[in-house]
């Protein structure tokens, strides 16, 4: 049970998003202008180096029309999207749960349930010392929410489904009190996606590729456009981290770069190696089903080059970083969008796009094109 109809009362005050520590500014930058958009009206607050931007509305609004208006998935730089309802600046750290509960009372409308309830802290240096405390308190957190009734009690361990409640503190005395609705929010925790590293892969990249796929293709996506059929071409591939996770998947790679690839991966007999240039590289066996590309180069000209295989149709679709050293992050994948986006539309492709700064990404953001016949 989920009683979303009751919770649509709940006023929300802002819009809590986590990001990796020194992307305050762009992840602020695009809240703002996806929050004007969608006619959603207030400021961001920024401290640098947090890893989390607050957007504080000019005034509450109500947790559905919210929801409905700003899409988790829309946000590049979000690792997760929290409807804020209450900021709590001063705790007393001698008992932070009565005032926590005090607010509950206060604003948690009558019939309110979560399904869950998390205490989190920020991916940066401090958030993991604050983290140990985290995980303490959310044990005393949780018996309080159940005993008002304002928790599921269940014994069995729920994947995270229906509303949870997030407590995200900011240091150990303020908090962020705010809930998360499924199928807009990241279903990890501090909404970081963990991955183990697979001990026979080339490159600690291979994760870069494997969250992408995780994060942008449902398991059925997966099924259908990742099998043992489906060939890929992979620019800038070496040492082949990327390539050994679509051979994982049986597929047929051409491998293009000029250093060397992985022997392990070469005697798979999946691989076809090419020392050449990724700009100026063809696909030797006809169309391919995937491109993928992780060359380190200006992003506008990874851009051009990706609309240009899916408009020449030598490749169905496409998953490739954009690489984004600079300050202006934010505008950089916004033209980088606009013109793959233009030449797309005016070859007649239909396609969806979507981009994330992944957890495994350092300072890049990776761009998946689905394109439908
Ligand atoms: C970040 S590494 C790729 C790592 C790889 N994805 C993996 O998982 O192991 C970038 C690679 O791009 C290659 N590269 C850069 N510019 C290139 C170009 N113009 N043509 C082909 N490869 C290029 C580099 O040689 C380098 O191996």
């Amino acid at each position: 049970m989920t009683n979303s109809a009751s919770s649509d009362s709940l006023p929300i005050k802002g819009v809590l998003c986590y990001c990796r520590s020194g992307y305050e500014q762009n992840l602020a930058q695009e809240l703002e202008q996806v929050c004007a958009q969608s006619d959603v009206f207030g400021y961001a607050k920024i401290i640098p180096q947090t890893g989390y931007v607050y957007f504080s509305l000019f005034t509450p609004a109500s947790l559905s029309a919210l929801n409905a208006k700003i899409q988790f998935s829309q946000l590049m730089f979000a690792r997760q999207l929290v409807w804020v309802f209450e900021y709590i600046q001063v705790l007393d750290r001698s008992d932070r749960l009565v005032q926590i509960q005090t607010v509950c009372a206060d604003l948690l409308p009558a019939e309110f349930l979560a399904k869950t309830a998390v205490v989190e802290s920020a991916d940066t240096e401090d958030g993991k010392e604050l983290a140990k405390f985290c995980r303490k308190f959310s044990v005393p957190l949780r018996q309080m929410l159940r005993q008002h009734d304002w928790l599921y009690r269940s014994k069995s361990k729920q994947p995270i489904v229906g509303i949870t409640l997030h407590a995200f503190f900011e240091h150990g005395s303020a908090v962020y009190l705010g809930v998360t609705l499924p199928n807009n929010r990241s279903a990890h925790e501090n909404g970081i996606y963990r991955l183990k590293f697979p001990q026979d892969a080339p490159s600690r990249s291979t994760l870069k590729l494997e969250e992408a796929i995780n994060t942008f293709l449902t398991p059925t996506q997966q099924k259908e456009l990742l099998h043992a059929d489906a060939t890929a071409v992979d620019l800038g591939a070496c040492p082949g981290g990327w390539t050994y996770q679509l051979v994982q998947r049986k597929m047929h790679v051409e491998a293009v770069d000029n250093g060397a690839m992985d022997e392990a991966l070469m005697a798979t007999g999946l691989v076809t190696y090419a020392p050449a240039d990724g700009f100026k590289y063809q696909p030797q066996y006809g169309k391919v089903d995937w491109l993928v590309c992780d060359m380190i180069e200006q992003p506008n000209r990874v851009a051009q080059l990706m609309a240009q295989w899916l408009v020449d149709g030598w490749a169905t679709n496409a998953i490739f970083n954009l690489k984004l050293p600079m300050k202006q992050r934010f505008t950089a994948m916004q033209n980088a969008q606009v013109e793959i986006e233009k030449q797309l539309k005016q070859a007649g492709i239909s396609f969806t796009w979507q981009a994330k700064h992944l957890y495994h990404n350092r300072d890049e953001v990776t761009v998946c094109i689905i394109t439908t016949p």
